[in-house]
């Protein structure tokens, strides 16, 4: 087990460089068995979730070599064998091998899922819309089989504009018979990054980004390449923390426009923030005004900020509303928030939040990534030592994190227990 040490209530400043996007890079990987022979992906962060999906490579015996940031997986001598439970398990986007091998093989043998505990997670619209283009679900005990005889392109409608089954469905696809189009699709960034992978294989695919995707079937893909865009999340959750103890605290490599929910939030709080073009510049000020944020899907304000975020209106002058609207279960963390000196109300998936709160440092425990990630902005605003057990949720997205963070002054140590 990992635990982190943290001696807060230091200002930090200097440069963060952010990586790439774990929520691309999770399925960018697994979209590599899609194409016949070597692919490559740059970019990719030193995560957790990278490494548990390389052994799932490993497993259905594709080569992989992997060089800083750059990953090659050749898939010439693919061989689709079961993906075992105790390697699903390990994160979310394993399902993603799902669409993927579905779209290749047309069959697959997977065990569900795991990742984090932030609400019910079911896959229905995912199986949906695998059972629209053609192919049987059946489940033995935890283990789904899915297969089909041929792929047909046709109209896909989601209920939800679900990431997962968006990105799930392009896969299960690009390879089928004729036109499929997804309405009501995810529009997350990421969503076009994955599709422009696709694209470089050689697939046809129109509309990624916006709520209506056009795939139309090709018969074989080749070896493509990509770069991983930069993680929103992770710049957002470091500009947070420039608006908690920075001194011109500078976010590096990253979109700006893919974090405007967030800056703009940010600029009604009346932070001192500067946005340039490929990075933001912010510092911590002592007249916060509170607010009241509601997550929402792309381009509304991320579910994945929201945990953060909420540190921030800890530090706000009055009462501010935070209702989270896609996980049921996103207020792990305020136990822990509230044990380090935090005055936060929770009533289902909403909290009020009200400041401004001395934080001081305690022993608390990670519950999953965003809200680990939270409690370690905790502990750098808080006066002491914090100590935060299971920091292996953070380490399953945060890349560098001990590192990037000291280098900006953080005093932070990850000690193994
Ligand atoms: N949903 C269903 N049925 C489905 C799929 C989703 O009911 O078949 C529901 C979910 O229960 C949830 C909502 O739809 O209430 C949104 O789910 P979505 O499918 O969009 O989420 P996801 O693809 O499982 C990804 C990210 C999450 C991020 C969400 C929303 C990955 C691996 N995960 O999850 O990231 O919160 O999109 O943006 O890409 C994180 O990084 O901390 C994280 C949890």
């Amino acid at each position: 087990m990992k635990q982190m040490v943290i001696e807060g209530n230091n200002i930090l400043t200097g440069d963060i460089h952010i990586g790439g996007a774990k929520n691309s890079a999770v399925a960018l990987i697994p979209a590599s068995i899609l194409a016949n022979g070597t692919s490559t992906i740059k970019n990719v962060p030193n995560i957790s979730d990278r490494d548990a999906l390389i052994d799932i490579l490993k497993i259905l015996n594709c080569d992989v070599d992997l060089e800083e940031s750059t990953l090659k997986i050749d898939t010439t001598n693919l061989k689709n064998t079961l993906i075992d439970e105790e390697h699903s398990k390990k994160l979310r986007a394993s399902y993603y091998f799902m669409g993927a091998l579905l779209g290749r093989e047309k069959y697959v043998e997977i065990y569900i899922p795991g990742g984090c505990n932030i609400g019910a997670r079911p896959i229905d619209i995912h199986i949906d819309g695998f059972k629209a283009l053609g192919a049987t679900v059946t489940t033995e005990g935890n283990k789904y089989i899915l297969k089909a005889d041929k792929l047909i392109g046709t109209d896909i409608y989601l209920r939800f504009q679900s990431v997962g089954a968006t990105i799930n469905l392009m896969f299960a696809s690009v390879l089928a018979e004729g036109k499929t189009i997804i309405h009501n699709a995810a529009k997350e960034a990421e969503i076009e990054n994955i599709a422009d992978y696709l694209i470089s294989m050689g697939a046809n695919i129109t509309g990624a980004g916006t709520d209506e995707i056009t795939i139309v079937g090709v018969n074989k893909l080749h070896g493509g390449e990509i770069t991983v865009l930069p993680d929103r999340i992770e710049a957002g959750t470091y500009i947070i923390l420039g608006a908690l103890v920075g001194k011109n605290l500078c976010i590096k490599s990253i979109i700006p426009k893919h974090l405007e929910a967030l800056t703009s939030k940010l600029k009604d709080m009346a932070s001192d923030i500067t946005i340039n073009e490929d990075n933001i510049v912010i510092s911590k000020v002592d007249n916060l005004k509170p607010t009241n944020i509601k997550t929402l899907v792309y381009p509304g304000f991320p579910t994945d900020i929201g945990q953060p975020m909420s540190v921030l209106l800890t530090q706000a002058n009055g009462t501010s509303l935070f209702e989270e609207t896609i996980w049921e279960n996103r207020m792990g963390h305020v136990p822990s928030l509230n044990k380090m000196g935090a005055n936060i109300t929770v009533k289902g998936m909403s909290s009020m939040i009200i400041g401004p709160s001395k934080l001081h440092g305690d022993e608390v425990v990670a519950t999953d990534l965003r809200g680990g990630a939270a409690l370690v902005l905790a502990g750098l605003t808080a006066t002491g030592t914090t100590v935060i057990n299971d920091v292996e949720h953070i380490l399953r997205g945060y890349e560098n994190i001990e590192e990037k963070l000291a280098q900006v002054g953080a005093k932070i140590e990850i000690k193994e227990i």
